[in-house]
Order: C-alpha cells, then sequence, then structure tokens
C-alpha cells in the first residue's frame, strides 16, 4: 500500500487506525444501490485507486445491492491489506423496490452480521454500526434490544468494535451506558447542519463522527457561496466541501463516495486545501 499522506492525518476507532479521508462505497451498486454497477470493472478501479491512494477507511453494508458493494470489495481488494478497515452497518434490509425496510430484531441482525462476513470474505467485522431510525432520519425510540445483541456477537468473537448511524443524541448516550461506541455515522455536511451540537459533544469525548452524505449524497450540493469560495481557491466545489469537513472538527472522518477515479483524486486534493478565516465563515453560514 502507498504511504501518501492524505489530508486530515489519521484517526484511531478503538484500536483501529485509520485515514480521516475514508471512502464510501454505496454508490458503486446500480441505481439507488439495487444490482450491479453499469462498469464493473471501473467499481473494482476506484476501489484500488482508494487503496493505492493511502486510503485505510471504506465503508460498506450487505444491504448495498444487496451485496453488491461488499463482492467488489472483496474481488477489488481481498486479501485486505492489514492496515484497510472495511467498516460495515446492519439494522435494514432491502426489498423488491429497493426500499430499506428496518430489520433490527436479534435474528435478522445475526444474519446480517452473518451475510456481511461472508460476502466480505473475513472471519471477523472491525468494526459494525447499528443503524437506526429510517429513510427520513432518526427516530426516537430504545435501541436496548438491537445494540445488546452486537454486544453478544462481539463477546463471540464475530465484531471487534461498535458504532451507531442515523441516531438522536438521546440514543447515542443509551448506547454509550449498554457499550463502548467508537463512532456515530449521520447526515450532516455544509447545508445540513443539525448534528453541530452532537459532532462538538463527541469531539470532548474522543469519539469519531462520519458524517454519511458529505457531498449531498443523491443530490450532490448546489450552492453559489460553495461555488464562488471554489472559484476563488482554483478549486472544485467538493473539494472545497470537504476541505470544509475536515476542518470543522477533528473527530470528523470523510466517507465520500465517487464512480469515478478522476473524481476520488480530485476529492483527494480537494479535502487538503487550505481555507482561510474568510473562507470559512462564508462556507459556514450556507447551512446556518
Ligand atoms: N448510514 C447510513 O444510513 C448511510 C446512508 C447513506 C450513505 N451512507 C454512506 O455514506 C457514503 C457517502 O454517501 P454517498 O456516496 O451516497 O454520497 P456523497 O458522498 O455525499 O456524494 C456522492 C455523489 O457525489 C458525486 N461526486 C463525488 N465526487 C465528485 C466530484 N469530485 N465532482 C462531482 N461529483 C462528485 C458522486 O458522483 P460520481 O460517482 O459521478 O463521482 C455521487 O453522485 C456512502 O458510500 C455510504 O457508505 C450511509
Amino acid at each position: 500500500m502507498a504511504r501518501t499522506t492524505l489530508p486530515g492525518g489519521t484517526w484511531t476507532l478503538g484500536d483501529l487506525t485509520v485515514t480521516r479521508f475514508g471512502y464510501g462505497a454505496m454508490q458503486l451498486a446500480g441505481p439507488w444501490v439495487m444490482g450491479p454497477p453499469a462498469d464493473h470493472d471501473g467499481a473494482l478501479a476506484v476501489l484500488r485507486e482508494a487503496v493505492a491512494l493511502g486510503i485505510t477507511h471504506i465503508d460498506t453494508s450487505a444491504a448495498y445491492g444487496p451485496y453488491v458493494t461488499n463482492r467488489l470489495i472483496r474481488e477489488a481488494l481481498h486479501p485486505y491489506p492489514e492496515a484497510l478497515h472495511v467498516v460495515t452497518k446492519v439494522g435494514a434490509d432491502r426489498d423488491e423496490q429497493g426500499g430499506w425496510p428496518t430489520a433490527r430484531d436479534p435474528q435478522s441482525l445475526r444474519r446480517q452480521v452473518r451475510e456481511n462476513l461472508e460476502t466480505l470474505g473475513v472471519d471477523a467485522l472491525g468494526l459494525v454500526n447499528l443503524r437506526l431510525g429510517d429513510a427520513t432520519g432518526p427516530q426516537p425510540g430504545s435501541l436496548a434490544e438491537a445494540l445488546e445483541t452486537l454486544v453478544a456477537l462481539r463477546q463471540e468473537g464475530l465484531i471487534r468494535h461498535l458504532g451507531l448511524s442515523n441516531v438522536t443524541p438521546e440514543q447515542v448516550a443509551e448506547a454509550q451506558t449498554i457499550a463502548p461506541i467508537v463512532c456515530v455515522q449521520n447526515r450532516y455536511n455544509l447545508a445540513h447542519r443539525g448534528d453541530d451540537d452532537l459532532i462538538d459533544e463527541l469531539a470532548r469525548q474522543g469519539v469519531a463522527y462520519v458524517p454519511f452524505f458529505p457531498l449531498g449524497g443523491f443530490t450532490p450540493l448546489q450552492s453559489s457561496a460553495l461555488s464562488a469560495v471554489a472559484e476563488r481557491l482554483g478549486a472544485t466545489p467538493m473539494g472545497v466541501a470537504l476541505a470544509w469537513l475536515l476542518r470543522r472538527s477533528p473527530n470528523i472522518l470523510l466517507i465520500p463516495g465517487t464512480k469515478s477515479v478522476a473524481h476520488l483524486r480530485e476529492n483527494v486534493a480537494g479535502a487538503g486545501l487550505a481555507l482561510s478565516g474568510d473562507d470559512l465563515a462564508e462556507l459556514d453560514r450556507i447551512g446556518r
């Protein structure tokens, strides 16, 4: 693996050291995260380029495709470099319409962990996020039964570390009374700032915050202020959005998605941009 110095340096999740610049594999699957990619070899090339650039954090789930992104990761990268950590998540299945039905009963969670192990080709998962809520966002309610199932799987040696996804601050606090939580993965980006307080609290605790849809997801970020800053810096808006996230808080880990090697390289370069106080102030106003 190349020893490139990626922007942002590294962060430690439990005992797993990852680059703060990671990669999100979800959109490597077909349209709306269902079925195979249009360009199979192109998808493998993106994954291999991510590792060649020095990225050691790839985010995925057996629900993506379903099974498609995990199998692509396995085909592209197995046997995995020791430094690479493939982070997965459980808590939802897929239906034939491409929906994400909740599946958090103990039997479903055990099945999903087994599916992730099999499709990734590993004996244990380094980090599993328990995904709560639904497609509209986090929903209140106790996570105890679901998390206790994952704690049991950890005790059985199938999982090493636990995280949460799509959760409220109250659910994070409840989880922390049950087991150590090494990261929270919620929706957050320049234009969607609902978790500002949670990010600061997790930073105080030394817990990672992993924004999903860092570039806006299925509707990539568009903002005249973002474009203006990017133009001033001779950079792309996506690069500036990633640089802003790295500056926002030291506990933020990036998992931007792309199907394109060129965009991946562009995003790495962009995340390393130096933003001035004026740039930051202008960008800060977008989501407020
Ligand atoms: N926990 C959860 O519930 C949850 C939910 C959603 C996502 N996630 C995770 O978050 C990761 C990131 O989310 P995401 O991939 O959906 O959204 P994203 O990273 O916010 O944005 C990806 C989109 O941005 C475009 N893009 C990327 N770089 C670009 C560039 N330089 N120029 C122009 N367009 C660019 C991509 O198109 P191209 O392919 O053309 O580059 C793609 O359409 C996922 O991979 C997944 O692992 C988790």
